[in-house]
């Protein structure tokens, strides 16, 4: 079983999927807790160059680099956690390059979906949660963390907003769950429980 979690930064991804694990763990399920980009060491080291590098990134690069960082992350963590009857949790996968690369910064989405169904050799997840949030409201909620912005979290509003339309659309396939992510911790993660039982 392979479920991802996505959605545009500061609508609550990291509570969901702690509590998911918590969940499938005491449920007897062993559990590979993953993230894009840097689920990997060769990952984390790029993780390092697409945000807290100093400098810009040319938007092509900032798709490749996170499509290196998938392909790798798939072919090393992913595929053999799958094989061993593991469920693996991924913070982000390639939808967030489709939402990001392709639509927030303007490069062509299909294109970008190209390249990154070509870095998961078509490893699709059994299910993806999308937690879905304006994206002035995320903005704010990410502010009260009060932690230093990278550089993908520095873009402004219109970034976010055409990254959210994008998930949007997307989610109209059936892999897809969307949840609103101005709904209680519980009462998001009810919604994720009722759709993973249907998995299992
Ligand atoms: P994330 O780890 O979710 O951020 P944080 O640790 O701050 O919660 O993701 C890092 C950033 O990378 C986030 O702004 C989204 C962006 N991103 C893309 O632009 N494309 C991608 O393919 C992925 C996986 C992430």
């Amino acid at each position: 079983m392979f479920i991802t979690f996505e959605g545009i930064d500061g609508v609550g991804k990291s509570t969901q999927l702690d509590m998911l694990e918590k969940h499938l763990i005491s449920s007897g399920r062993e559990v590979v807790r993953t993230l894009e980009p840097g689920g990997t060491e060769l990952g984390q080291e790029i993780r390092h160059l697409l945000l807290h590098r100093k400098g810009d990134v040319a938007p092509r690069s900032e798709a490749l680099l996170y499509a290196a960082d998938r392909a790798h992350h798939v072919e090393t963590k992913i595929k053999p956690a799958l094989a061993s009857g593991k469920v693996v949790l991924s913070d982000r996968y390639f939808d967030s390059s489709v939402a990001y690369q392709g639509a927030a910064r303007e490069l062509d989405v299909q294109e970008v979906k190209d390249i990154s169904l070509w870095a998961i050799d078509r490893l699709l997840p059994d299910l993806t949660v999308l937690l879905d949030l304006p994206a002035q409201e995320a903005m704010n909620r990410r502010g009260n963390k009060g932690t230093e912005p990278d550089r993908l979290e520095r873009e402004q509003v219109e970034f976010f907003e055409r990254a959210r339309d994008e998930y949007l659309r997307m989610a109209n396939e059936p892999r897809f769950l969307v949840v609103d992510a101005n709904l209680s911790p519980e009462e998001i993660h009810s919604q994720v429980l009722q759709r993973v039982a249907k998995l299992s």
